[in-house]
């Protein structure tokens, strides 16, 4: 991996930002918004953590025994499996390894295609609401970043976006399924509208909660069926499905043009040891993976379930994570669990009355549904 010096500390620089900068002003928002909700105070303990749209499961049997077999190589900078991971993950997508960079979490991606495409002058355009943290990096780095609201479908309002680009936009962040709604924007109006967006405009696609999709012949990676455009950058990551939150991989599939301008900004040995193998088994275990998605899709049929019992309608989801207006202040609903050891979706601000509860455990969604069922505000005011 080449990189400069100055970039490298550039790249430093803004990390350690990002790190320190938990919470970053919205325009039109009186407070500041938090990216994840106190990830800096503890969370542990006995709190049931329904906040972070985390694999509630951990990774599949194959997986957690390569992590144990990993352990003996925690003494060692991983050189050599930047190179052989970045192989496996090429191969498994049917793409060169020129298209494929990694990064410490998709996060890491998202700073990194921030500090390539933006910068003062530049703008960035994204959804409201979506997962913010591309926002924080542009306003890092000194861009400006408009925000459109989603379409009464949830859907993005593609045409609202393409009102707002001009020749300044340099970056669309577009997030499939979205987080926080977890819904899903049409392939083919993504086709059209990436097909109009002025020449210089970058596309990051994030499929962060691309394994949870229910079958719909309206959604199609960007990775598996990709586009014959440059401009094109798809992110993944192993927090997800594969249960690796904690051990910080994600990764970008683009044009190896694209991928060299990035890689110009990624941290120095942003991998770890333990991941790197252990990310190959995850890859290789498609039976892991596709329980970990069915059991998601039976605990997503469970909430939807205990929700109608209660007449309330969650957004269709397409993620590990629903959405559902409770006709109340969430920040006043996400206190009351939070007092009750449950920790809920931090507020945002577009929907603030709706709350965005990630998948936990059987036993954990419980507590959750005993809890909600305690709520001491008025529930029949909630839509029905
Ligand atoms: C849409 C989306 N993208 C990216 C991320 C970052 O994930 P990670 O850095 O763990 O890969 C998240 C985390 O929740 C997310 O929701």
């Amino acid at each position: 991996m080449t990189i400069s010096r100055r970039n490298f500390l550039r790249s430093l620089g803004a990390g350690a930002a990002a790190g320190a900068a938990t919470y970053w002003p919205v325009p039109g928002v009186a407070k500041p918004v938090a990216l994840e909700p106190s990830r800096t105070e503890p969370q542990t303990g006995s709190f049931i953590r329904l906040n972070s749209n985390e694999n509630a499961y951990g990774p599949s049997p194959k997986v957690a025994a390569a992590i144990v077999a990993a352990v003996g190589s925690a003494n060692r900078y991983p050189f050599a499996e930047y190179k052989s991971l970045t192989e496996r993950i090429a191969g498994f997508h049917n793409v060169k390894p020129e298209q494929v960079l990694l990064g410490c979490g998709s996060s890491e991606i998202l700073r990194v295609a921030a500090c390539a495409f933006l910068g003062a002058g530049k703008q960035l355009i994204q959804a409201s609401p979506t997962f913010e943290a591309i926002e924080h990096y542009a306003r890092t780095a000194g861009s400006e970043a408009i925000s459109v609201r989603l379409a009464s479908s949830y859907a993005y309002d593609l045409d609202g976006m393409l009102a707002r680009a001009n020749a300044t936009t340099t970056l669309i962040y577009i997030c499939n399924p979205n987080n926080p709604t977890a819904s899903l924007t049409p392939r083919k109006d993504l086709e059209t509208f990436i097909g109009k967006l002025p020449a210089s405009t970058f596309v990051v696609i994030d499929e962060a909660y691309h394994h949870f999709v229910n079958r719909s012949g309206s959604y199609a990676s960007f990775i598996d069926r990709p586009l014959d455009d440059e401009r094109v950058i798809v992110t993944r990551t192993f927090s997800k499905v594969y249960g690796l939150a904690g051990l910080r991989l994600g990764y970008a599939v683009a044009s190896p043009k694209v991928v060299e301008q990035m890689r110009n900004f990624v941290t120095e040995v942003s991998l770890n040891a333990i991941v790197t193998p252990v990310a190959a088994v995850a890859l290789d275990d498609a039976g892991g993976v596709s329980d970990a998605a069915q059991r998601n899709a039976d605990d997503r049929q469970e909430f939807c379930n205990q929700a109608s019992a209660r007449r309330l309608r969650p957004i269709d989801s397409h993620a590990n994570f629903l959405m559902m207006n409770t006709s109340h202040p969430a920040e006043e609903v996400i206190r009351y669990f939070r007092n009750n050891n449950i920790l809920i979706g931090r507020p945002f601000p577009a929907k603030d009355t709706y709350i965005r509860v990630s998948l936990g455990r059987p036993e954990e969604m419980r507590a959750f549904w005993r809890i909600w069922d305690t709520l001491p505000f008025p529930k029949d005011s909630m839509p029905h």
